[in-house]
C-alpha cells in the first residue's frame, strides 16, 4: 500500500500571493529554460501548482517573458480543465463519477457533500475518471487522491472542510492508494535486474534490438495493438538525426488503472523501456507524459529518474523529461499528446505523417504506452522466446487487466493474451456477472453467453480494462454514462464529434422515453446512422468510436434487460 507524498498536500489558502520574482524562481527550479514557447503549457501547470491559479495578470506576465501571445495562453487555459484563471476556493473536491463509482454509490456522497458544504469555501465537482476505479469511491481534494470515502466518513470529511482543517490534519489512511495485484504474471513478477536489458541493448546495437523486438511479436498495450517493432523500425529508418521517445502515461479511459500500478511499483522498468527504445531508434531525448490526475506520483517518478541519472545508467546522451497533462482525456490520443508536449492545445492532428515519421516538434517520434515499455524491458531481460511462452500466435505475451465493478476483488490481474473472460471473472469473484465492458467505453459489451470470448487483439474482448456488471445494473444507465463521457471529452475541433456526441445523448434519452414502437424504431435507426457518420467523418479515434457504446446497447443491451 503506497501513501500519497504528503508534502504535496496543501490547502489552497496556503498558496502565496502572486509575485513575479517567486514565479520566475519557481519556473527556473523546474526547468533551465522555462520561457521557451514550447514550455508554455508546462509553465502554466507549474504556476497553477504554485499559486493555485493562472490568473489573467499571470498570463500577461508569462506572455511577456515567453513571447507566446496572451491569446494563445488564454486558449491553453480554456482548453485544459485543471488550469483555472480564477482564485481557488480553499478546497476543491472532485469526485470520480464514472459508471463504476456510480454503482458504488458516489452520487449519494456528492449530494451530501453539496448540501453540507453549500456555504463553505469548497467547490464540489464530478469528473469522469481519476484512475482509481479499484477503490470503491475516490475523489481528488486539491488535486490529491482520497480513496477511502464512504457513507459514514463523508460527514466527517465535510466537517473537516467546514472547520477549515489543513489536509495535513486529515486522517492519513483516507489518502492511501492500494496497488495490490491480485494475480501477477510474467510482466509483474519476474526477477527484474535494473539496467540489465538496457546494457544488453547498448552492447548488441540497434538492429539486434529491432530484430529481437520483432521476434517477440509485442503489440502496443495502449489500445490499438500496433506491432511495437514496426513502430520502432519506422522511426529508426528516418534520416533526421533528432528523434524522440515518448511514454504515454495519460491513462484516462474510465475503469483503467494499470499504468498507475506500473508507474508506482515498476517505475524502473518504464524508464528502462524508454531507454531501450532510444537505443533502438537512435533517440537522445525522452518525454514521459503523465496525466494531471497522477500529480501525486511526480515526486516518486522524478526520484527514480534521478537515481538513473546519478548512476549514469540512462545511456550515453539520453535523458527523460516528465511533463504533466492538465485534465484533457483526448491528450491520450498520440497526436494530441504530442501537441500537448509541444506546449499546445491537445487537438489531434491528421495522419499520415505518422509520429514515427514526423512527431514531436516535427521530428521522428516513438509513442508507446507505459505497459508496452515495461514489456520491452521484459523482452530484453528475459528474451523474446520467454515473452512468447504465453499468449497467442498473433497476440503474444500477457497483459494487466484493470478490473472494476460488481466483483469481490476489483484490482489488477495479469493474464496471458487470449485468456477467456470467464477466467478473469472467476479470479476476481464475479460469479453473478451479467455482462462486462471490455476495453473501455468504446470497447465490447459482452453478455454472459459470450464469457468464453478471449481477451486478445483478435477478439472483440480486447481487455486492458474490464468493468463487471451484475443483473441489477441498467444497460441504459451504463451506456448513458459512456456517451456523456464522450460528449464531455470531445475536444470540439470537428463537427461530427462535437455535435454528434451531443445529438447522440439526445437520441439515447429519447429512446428511453415512453413512445410508440414506430418512433422507437426511428430513434434506433437515427442512432445507428449517426454512429456510422461519426465513425466515417470524425477527425480522430475519440469521435470515430464515440458511438460504439450505443451500438453495443442496441445490439446487446436493448431487449436483453
Ligand atoms: C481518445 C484516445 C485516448 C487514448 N488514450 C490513451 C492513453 O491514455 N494511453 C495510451 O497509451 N494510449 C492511449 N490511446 C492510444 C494512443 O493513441 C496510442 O495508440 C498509444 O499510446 C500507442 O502506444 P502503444 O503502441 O504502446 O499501445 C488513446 C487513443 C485515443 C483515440
Ligand atoms: S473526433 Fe472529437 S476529439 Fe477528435 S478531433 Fe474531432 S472533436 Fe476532437
Amino acid at each position: 500500500m503506497a501513501e500519497s507524498p504528503f508534502e504535496w498536500l496543501r490547502a489552497k489558502s496556503d498558496f502565496p500571493e502572486w509575485d513575479t520574482d517567486l514565479a520566475e524562481q519557481t519556473l527556473l527550479n523546474q526547468h533551465p529554460a522555462p520561457f521557451r514557447p514550447e514550455r508554455a503549457l508546462q509553465s502554466l501547470v507549474v504556476l497553477q501548482q504554485q499559486f493555485g491559479q493562472v490568473s489573467p495578470p499571470m498570463q500577461t506576465w508569462l506572455a511577456s517573458k515567453s513571447g507566446v501571445t496572451v491569446a494563445d495562453l488564454r486558449s491553453l487555459v480554456s482548453f485544459y480543465q485543471f488550469l483555472e484563471p480564477t482564485p481557488p476556493p480553499r478546497y476543491h473536491l472532485r469526485f470520480a463519477n464514472n459508471i463504476i463509482e456510480q454503482i458504488n454509490g458516489v452520487n449519494h456522497l456528492v449530494e451530501q457533500a453539496r448540501a453540507t458544504l453549500h456555504d463553505a469555501d469548497c467547490k464540489v465537482e464530478t469528473t469522469s475518471c481519476i484512475g482509481l476505479s479499484d477503490h470503491p469511491i475516490a475523489a481528488l481534494i486539491n488535486g490529491h487522491p482520497i480513496t477511502r470515502l464512504n457513507r459514514s466518513n463523508i460527514n466527517e470529511l465535510c466537517q473537516l472542510i467546514r472547520a477549515g482543517k489543513s489536509l495535513q490534519e486529515w486522517p492519513r489512511r483516507w489518502f492511501a492508494v492500494d496497488n495490490t495485484i491480485h494475480h501477477p504474471g510474467p510482466l509483474t513478477s519476474y526477477p527484474y535486474a535494473r539496467g540489465q536489458g538496457l546494457a544488453l541493448a547498448t552492447q548488441q546495437g540497434q538492429q539486434w534490438v529491432l530484430n529481437h523486438m520483432d521476434a517477440s511479436g509485442l503489440r502496443g498495450l495502449g489500445g490499438a495493438g500496433f506491432p511495437t517493432a514496426v513502430k520502432w523500425r519506422l522511426c529508426a529508418e528516418q534520416a533526421d538525426p533528432v528523434k524522440y521517445i515518448t511514454c504515454n502515461a495519460d491513462e484516462g479511459e474510465p475503469g483503467t488503472f494499470k499504468d498507475r500500478f506500473y508507474l508506482t511499483v515498476q517505475t524502473d522498468q518504464v524508464i528502462e523501456g524508454m531507454a531501450i527504445a532510444a537505443v533502438a531508434v537512435g533517440a537522445s531525448k525522452g518525454y514521459l507524459y503523465l496525466r494531471g490526475e497522477y500529480l501525486y506520483l511526480v515526486k516518486h517518478i522524478e526520484a527514480v529518474l534521478q537515481q538513473w541519472r546519478e548512476r549514469g545508467q540512462l545511456g550515453a546522451g539520453f535523458d527523460i523529461e516528465l511533463q504533466l497533462g492538465a485534465g484533457a482525456y483526448v491528450c491520450g490520443e498520440e497526436s494530441a499528446m504530442l501537441e500537448s508536449l509541444a506546449g499546445k492545445r491537445g487537438i489531434p492532428t491528421s495522419k499520415p505523417p505518422f509520429p514515427g515519421q514526423k512527431g514531436l516538434f516535427g521530428k521522428p517520434t516513438v509513442v508507446n504506452n507505459v505497459e508496452t515499455l515495461v514489456a520491452a524491458t521484459y523482452i530484453l531481460q528475459q528474451g523474446s522466446s520467454a515473452f512468447r511462452l504465453v499468449g497467442t500466435e498473433h497476440s503474444p505475451g500477457s497483459r494487466l487487466h484493470s478490473v472494476s465493478g460488481d466483483c469481490r476483488r476489483p484490482g489488477l490481474y495479469e493474464l496471458p493474451q487470449g485468456a477467456p473472460v470467464q477466467d478473469l471473472l472467476a479470479l476476481c469473484g464475479a460469479e453473478d456477472a451479467h455482462c462486462v465492458q471490455s476495453g473501455g467505453p468504446s470497447g465490447a459489451l459482452l453478455l454472459r453467453h459470450q464469457f468464453q470470448t478471449p481477451l486478445d487483439f483478435e477478439s472483440p474482448g480486447r481487455g486492458g480494462s474490464v468493468m463487471v456488471f451484475n443483473r441489477d445494473r441498467s444497460l441504459w444507465d451504463i451506456t448513458r454514462n459512456f456517451t456523456r463521457f464522450f460528449q464531455h471529452e470531445s475536444c470540439g475541433f470537428c463537427t461530427p464529434c462535437r455535435a454528434g456526441t451531443v445529438a447522440m445523448n439526445h437520441l439515447l434519452d429519447r429512446y428511453e422515453q415512453p413512445t410508440t414502437a414506430r418512433q422507437k424504431a426511428q430513434t434506433r435507426a437515427d442512432m445507428i446512422e449517426l454512429t456510422q457518420l461519426m465513425q466515417h467523418t470524425s477527425h480522430c479515434g475519440l469521435g470515430k468510436t464515440a458511438g460504439l457504446p450505443v451500438l453495443n446497447f442496441l445490439n446487446q443491451g436493448a431487449g436483453h434487460e
